[in-house]
């Protein structure tokens, strides 16, 4: 995993590798447009909160390149353009909306020519990019000490160093842990319906020889009951003023079993995942998706022609099943992240 990396920025150029060919290929989209981001966000070649987020700001760093702006306010108004257009890809993870933000704070400053205006904001998207890996390698120092020797973690999704811009949220944790010795096994969700534990996390722990062992959804409870499971620890979308945290669907399930089985539940994410206006979990927008993503598995029918289906992309797991949420400012029990200073 070191050596490939989720995204990267060179000659004006964004890479994105492009995570529906995993676990099979190892290939980067070439985006020169914020059009090409935005299509790359929608279609999932690149997902994960933060990863979104990171994107989305080199979309705009790009947009400032795609042509020649005769002054710095006609740059200005592309550049409202891009971030609208960032900004509708994915409803639900707050990581985008933040980072748009923060490339949209730069244009109340001053600029005398486009080109200054154009330097800041790759400036500024290099620092989102950057301050994502450490800020996940501190979640994953400050998560790791939560773990005893020897622990047996179960994960939903992908919340890895595919999900950000390196390192990984939940992965880092364990990451980190593992690195103390601290990991005997990790069992991984394989996440219907887009299979984001089999397809990305698999291939993450196989990457970093951390012992995993992929389960269906369904059997999750089983094995709580069976195999030791220490803990369960995920990564978030948005995480509400009350605790209430947004993840990819069937992680309010894992909360639920996780409580009955009286397994402690971690969420682990950067502070820029905590949504200060949004009061509860009741407020989140959740993603509707296409039903394809369920009828079909690569392509291939798994149900009869004509078959409908549902896809809502997250659910909300509410505070009370979750016993701490790990950020880089520390270790926090739901109710008390209504106090950290907002990320902004
Ligand atoms: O639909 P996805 O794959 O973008 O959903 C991703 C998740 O739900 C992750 O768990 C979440 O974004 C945290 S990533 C560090």
């Amino acid at each position: 995993m070191r050596s490939v990396k989720t995204l990267f920025f060179k000659n004006n150029t964004l890479y994105i590798l492009n995570q529906l060919l995993l676990p099979r290929k190892a290939q980067y989209v070439k985006c020169k447009s914020y059009k090409e981001v935005a299509d790359a966000i929608k279609k999932m070649v690149i997902r994960g909160a933060p990863a979104i987020g990171v994107a989305a700001a080199f979309g705009v760093a790009l947009a400032a390149n795609e042509k020649r702006f005769s002054s710095p306010e006609k740059l200005k108004k592309y550049i409202q353009k891009a971030v609208k257009a960032l900004s509708q890809t994915r409803p639900t993870a707050v990581n985008l909306f933040w980072s748009l933000q923060k490339m949209k704070n730069l244009l109340s400053q001053k600029a005398k020519t486009p080109d200054e205006l154009a330097q800041r904001l790759k400036k500024e998207a290099l620092k989102i990019y950057n301050e994502d890996i450490s800020t996940n390698k501190l979640i994953g120092k400050l998560g790791s000490k939560l773990f005893k020797k020897k622990s047996v973690v179960i994960t939903h999704c992908n919340a890895g160093a595919l999900a950000t811009a390196g390192y990984g949220t939940a992965l880092g944790v364990i990451r980190s842990a593992y690195s103390k010795g601290k990991i005997k096994m990790v069992f991984v969700d394989e996440t219907r319906p887009y299979l984001q534990g089999s397809r990305l996390t698999a291939w993450e722990m196989k990457q970093e020889n951390i012992p995993y062992v992929l389960i269906t959804d369904n059997m999750a409870g089983y094995f709580m009951k069976t195999a030791g499971i220490s803990a369960v620890i995920v990564g978030a979308d948005r995480i509400a003023r009350n605790g209430d945290t947004a993840n990819k669907i069937g992680t309010y399930s894992l909360s639920v079993l996780a409580k009955y089985h009286k397994i402690p539940f971690y969420v682990a994410a950067p502070i820029s995942t905590i949504d200060l206006n949004t009061p509860s979990g009741d407020e989140i927008v959740i993603e509707e998706r296409s039903s394809d993503e369920v009828l079909y598995i690569h392509g291939k029918s798994i149900a009869p022609i004509g078959a409908r289906a549902y896809h809502p992309g997250f659910d909300v797991t509410p505070s009370e099943n979750i016993t701490a949420i790990i950020t880089e400012k520390g270790v926090f029990k739901p109710k008390e992240i209504k106090n950290i200073h907002p990320a902004l």
